[in-house]
C-alpha cells in the first residue's frame, strides 16, 4: 500500500511540476484559440484522472483493511491493555493475572489485543509491529498483535496525554511459545515472602499500600501499577528509569523528581524502611 501511494504520489509530483516548467518557459502569452485545450485539461487533471485514483486507493484501502480484521479470527490468545495517566496495566487470562508497563507474548502467532483507557485518550504504539491504535475512554479497539522473532520492542504512547506523555512507554517481549508459557505460570503464583519481612512490613505500613496491589498480601489498591513481580520488570515508572537498586531507591523516595506530575506521591519513610521496601520489591520477581 505504502509503494503504490508513494509512486502514484511522485508520478502525480513529475507531472505537476513539468506543466509547471512548461508554463514558466512558455514564451508567447495565451491566444484566444488555446482556450479549449485549458478547459480539457482542468476537466482531466482535475476532474477525470483524481476520481480514478481516488477510486483506485479506496477499494485498494478497503480491501487492506479487511485482511487486518480477518487477521484477528485466528488469534489464539487475548491480552487486555488499559492506558492510564501515564503507565500501562497489562492483563491476561480475562484479568487473572495483572501486570504492568510490560506486555509478553508468544512468538509466531496472533495475539488479539484489547486496547482502552481509564482516563484520556492515549495510543497504543509498537513501531516494529504495529501502527498506532487511539485508546479512548468507553471504547475497546481490537487489534493483532504478531511478532515473528524472540526479543524486546519497544512500545510508546503516540497521543498527547499530558505532561508525562513523554514517559509513558512500554516493552514488548516476545518469547518461543513454550518460554512463554513458563513466564505466564510464573507470573500466576502469589510471591512467597514471610509475614515478618521487614520490607513487607515497611511496604504494608507506608503509603504504598494506598495505591499499589502485591498479590497474597493485604496491599490491594488498583490506583497505580500492579507490583506482584516488580522485581522482574526492566524498567520503573514506565520506561523513566531502568529498574536498578539506586533507581528504585530514589523513585520510592521521591518519583517526583524522575517523572515530574505523576500520580506517586514522596514516601515519608527512614532510611532504614526505604531501604527494606526496595529490598523487598527486588525480591519480588
Ligand atoms: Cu499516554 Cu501519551
Amino acid at each position: 500500500m505504502w509503494w503504490i501511494l508513494f509512486v502514484l504520489a511522485v508520478a502525480v509530483i513529475a507531472v505537476v511540476t513539468g506543466l509547471m516548467l512548461y508554463g514558466i518557459r512558455r514564451k508567447t502569452p495565451p491566444q484566444d484559440d488555446d482556450d479549449a485545450p485549458g478547459i480539457r485539461m482542468i476537466v482531466i487533471g482535475g476532474f477525470v484522472v483524481p476520481a480514478i485514483v481516488l477510486t483506485v486507493l479506496f477499494v485498494l484501502m478497503v480491501r487492506d483493511l479487511g485482511a487486518e480484521s480477518r487477521e484477528l479470527d485466528s488469534a489464539e490468545m487475548t491480552i487486555d491493555v488499559i492506558a492510564h495517566q501515564w503507565w500501562w496495566e497489562v492483563r491476561y487470562d480475562d484479568g487473572r493475572i495483572v501486570s504492568a508497563n510490560e506486555v509478553h507474548i508468544p512468538t509466531g502467532q496472533q495475539v488479539k489485543m484489547n486496547l482502552t483507557t481509564d482516563d484520556v485518550i492515549h495510543s497504543y504504539w509498537v513501531p516494529q509491529l504495529q501502527a498506532k491504535v487511539d485508546m479512548i475512554p468507553g471504547i475497546v479497539n481490537e487489534i493483532a498483535l504478531q511478532a515473528d522473532d524472540p526479543g524486546a520492542y519497544r512500545g510508546i504512547c503516540g497521543e498527547f496525554c499530558g505532561v508525562q506523555h513523554a514517559k509513558m512507554q512500554f516493552i514488548v517481549i516476545a518469547h518461543a511459545p513454550a518460554e512463554f508459557d513458563a513466564w505466564l505460570e510464573r507470573e500466576a503464583t502469589v510471591p512467597q515472602t514471610p509475614v515478618d519481612d521487614p520490607g513487607r512490613v515497611a511496604f504494608l505500613g507506608s503509603t504504598c499500600a494506598g495505591c499499589h496491589r502485591v498479590a497474597g498480601t493485604d496491599a490491594q489498591e488498583t490506583l497505580g501499577p500492579d507490583l506482584t513481580h516488580f522485581g522482574s520488570r526492566k524498567t520503573i515508572g514506565a520506561g523513566a528509569l531502568s529498574n536498578t537498586t539506586p533507581n528504585l531507591t530514589d523513585w520510592v523516595l521521591d518519583s517526583q523528581r524522575a517523572k515530574p506530575g505523576n500520580k506517586m506521591p514522596p514516601s515519608p519513610v527512614t532510611a532504614a524502611e526505604l531501604a527494606a521496601i526496595v529490598d523487598y520489591l527486588e525480591g519480588l520477581d
